[in-house]
């Protein structure tokens, strides 16, 4: 591949960039050492307060101390309950392509009767916009590839979902899956090139190889495919990642809704009921017009899903890899990096209350020189899960990635693991066998461009303090509403070592309606910057971690100011956070990535108009409201953030 790759440059960062990091961390440090110092010199208080009080005033006390960011230099917008997309002064944003348009020449145009197609829509782009990456050809050519996460039945068809057929069926699985899509740039910027040689879907129907210790597997066999090797298609593609040899991850989340069994008294392993597998099938209704997906007629076809999956953007005709070394669960994204000594590292949150965060580590070497080489380097390696570990109510501590291979840390045929590919197949109860610690529905990780310092947004958790998930160390709300971005700090800076140190780089929170405590939020949430359900999460290469909602948009209660899902802006230094990018009604934002001169950012709205709100966005009047890509650039040419 001849193209530059976002990540090549963040692994080749000047020295500069470490040393700021390094000030930073240290600056943090004398920060708490000095609020010690002087609690001890005789603020009583202070030493009276609970630990969690305590944790909460030291990062209060040093965050207020450091304000005006110097990463930032936008002007903050407000709160909206509009149907629109609002970005601050200076900036457009504009639409790049929605849900249901023609992405090669002969597709047709949206319809938006409500009795669509399959066989449009497998060439038009599909819903529910989620992760994306964009690839660089030369200055004025692109493939942007995005993952097409799920669809609302209630917008899709007039019947609203309640009158299913076998052709609306292969509706949705077309509108599942990974759009990849070329770009050019226009006078009036990037817009969606229709004859690109790239352009393709992939579905929920696409053909795909099981490669990695898993594939071939007892329990990756089914009638279809008896080598357990060859299966089709992927969806609920959540986020994403992409990888330095150029190709794309997509990440199958929620792949449990689309199953269904036509016993209503099959009795599902707790395996199987551990990935919430459920006989009902009242969503999507795959599994009465799709015997795949009846799992009374084939028992062992979710476990092929809950993967990874490697997609080449510039060739449609490969055929992309479901990555077993990975591990199986409802993947969100996953975070690539090179570590310092050549391996590849990919961090990897599974969302769902009470489960946890994995490390992969390759067993090859990354080689910048040989692009074939690289190819398969997922396809081979050690998965880890994470422990978590701090002192009582501390909001720091340190931690240990715990070895997730068979015959080790109690994963073996005594306790129910029977080789390396019934481990990955079951990855959530492999980290229950070794002791993980269930969180706050790990959503995306993302490395700081140093490799420093790796974030991951934990987005809520209504469940955090019931049985098997006890309040504390990173998860220290119960019933945690508003959700909190954790970080952690590889020994060494060196990501293949099993041992980090952690802390929270924000609690969300709403200070308006609580005055105090942990629900009050960190002290860098204040009035004017609210947001709940952090989510989306990624870094540019000047190190500003840009934050995405996928929350509570009531705006009232325990949400009132808060508005509409929303787009911040952080730095990672001072702690500022600041509100960059508001969306339309029902929204959420999730979904972005950069033209590699960071002048154009495209970010997603999925779902506008959820279960029927009243949204029109992005056409207005009486329109269909569809998920939308944007393409948000600065009046004046400059960096997006800066
Ligand atoms: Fe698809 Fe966890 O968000
Ligand atoms: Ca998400
Ligand atoms: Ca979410």
């Amino acid at each position: 591949m001849s193209y530059n790759n976002p990540h090549d440059k963040c692994s080749n960062l000047p020295n500069e960039q470490d040393s700021d990091f390094t000030r930073m961390i240290d600056k943090a440090m004398s920060r708490r050492q000095f609020l010690q110092g002087s609690a001890a010199a005789g603020l009583g208080a202070f030493l009276m307060m609970s630990p969690v009080a305590r944790a909460v005033a030291e990062a209060s006390a040093g965050d207020k101390a450091a304000t005006g960011s110097k990463l930032m230099g936008f002007k903050a917008v407000p709160i909206s309950t509009a149907d629109t997309v609002v970005v601050p002064e200076g900036y457009d944003a504009r639409v790049l392509m929605s849900w249901g348009d023609p992405i090669v020449a002969d597709a047709p145009e949206f319809d938006p009767s409500g009795k669509p197609k399959a066989a449009d829509q497998e060439r038009q782009f599909g819903d529910n916009t989620d992760g994306m990456t964009f690839f660089p050809v030369d200055d004025t050519h692109a493939v942007l590839a995005v993952n097409n996460e799920y669809i609302n039945p209630e917008l899709m068809f007039a019947h609203q979902g309640k009158e299913m057929t076998a052709e609306d069926v292969k509706v949705s699985q077309a509108a599942h899956g990974v759009t990849v899509v070329a770009l050019h740039k226009t006078d009036k910027g990037w817009a969606v090139n229709r004859e690109g040689k790239a352009n393709r879907r992939v579905t929920a129907n696409t053909p795909m190889a099981i490669t990695g210790p898993a594939a071939g597997h007892k329990l990756m066999k089914t009638a279809a495919d008896e080598t357990g090797t060859k299966a089709l298609g992927t969806f609920n593609n959540c986020a994403n990642g992409q990888t330095p040899w150029g190709t794309y991850l997509t990440c199958e989340e929620n792949f449990h809704g689309y199953f269904g069994a036509s016993d209503e008294n099959m009795e599902l392993p707790a395996a199987m009921q551990r990935y919430g597998l459920n006989v009902a099938d009242n969503r999507y209704q795959w599994s009465k017009f799709d015997e795949r997906f009846d799992m009374a007629k084939n028992p062992q076809e979710p476990h092929r899903f809950g993967w990874v999956v490697e997609i080449d953007p510039m060739n449609p005709e490969s055929t992309p890899k479901k990555r077993t070394a990975l591990g199986r669960f409802k993947h969100e994204n996953a975070e690539l990096l090179v570590n310092g000594d050549g391996h590849v590292v990919v961090y990897l949150g599974d969302d769902e209350r009470g489960e946890h965060l994995y490390k992969f580590v390759s067993k090859g070497k990354y080689n910048p020189d040989d692009a074939a080489a690289n190819r398969d380097l997922l396809e081979e390696g050690t998965l880890y899960v994470a422990k978590f570990t701090a002192a009582d109510g501390e909001l720091k501590g340190q931690g240990e990635w715990l070895e997730l291979t068979h015959g080790k840390n109690g994963l073996t045929p005594e306790n129910g693991f029977e080789d390396q590919g019934h481990v990955l197949i079951h990855a959530r109860l492999a980290a229950t066998q070794v002791g993980a610690t269930t969180m706050d529905r790990p959503e995306w990780v993302a490395a700081h461009p140093n490799k420093k310092a790796v974030y991951c947004s934990l987005t809520n958790n209504k469940n955090r303090g019931k049985e098997g998930q006890p309040v504390g160390g990173p998860n220290p709300r119960e019933n945690n509403i508003y959700g909190q971005i954790v970080r952690w700090m590889p020994t060494d800076g060196d990501h293949t070592q099993n041992s980090f140190d952690w802390d929270l780089y924000v609690l969300a929170g709403n200070p308006a309606v609580h005055k105090e405590g942990l629900n009050a939020g960190s002290a860098n949430i204040n009035a004017d910057n609210m947001f709940n359900s952090p989510d989306g999460i990624g870094f540019d290469q000047a190190g500003r971690l840009w934050i995405q909602t996928d929350g509570k948009y009531s705006n009232e209660g325990d949400f009132a100011g808060m508005g509409n899902n929303q787009m911040l802006c952080g730095d990672p230094e001072t702690g500022e956070i600041r509100r960059f990018m508001t969306g339309p009604v029902a929204c959420e934002i999730t979904g972005l990535t950069f033209a590699p001169d960071y002048k154009t950012v495209f970010v997603g709205i999925q779902h506008p108009g959820e279960d029927l709100a009243p949204s029109h966005f992005p056409a207005g009047g009486d329109s269909k409201p569809r998920s939308t890509v944007m393409a948000i650039t600065r009046k004046d040419g400059g960096v997006i953030g800066a």
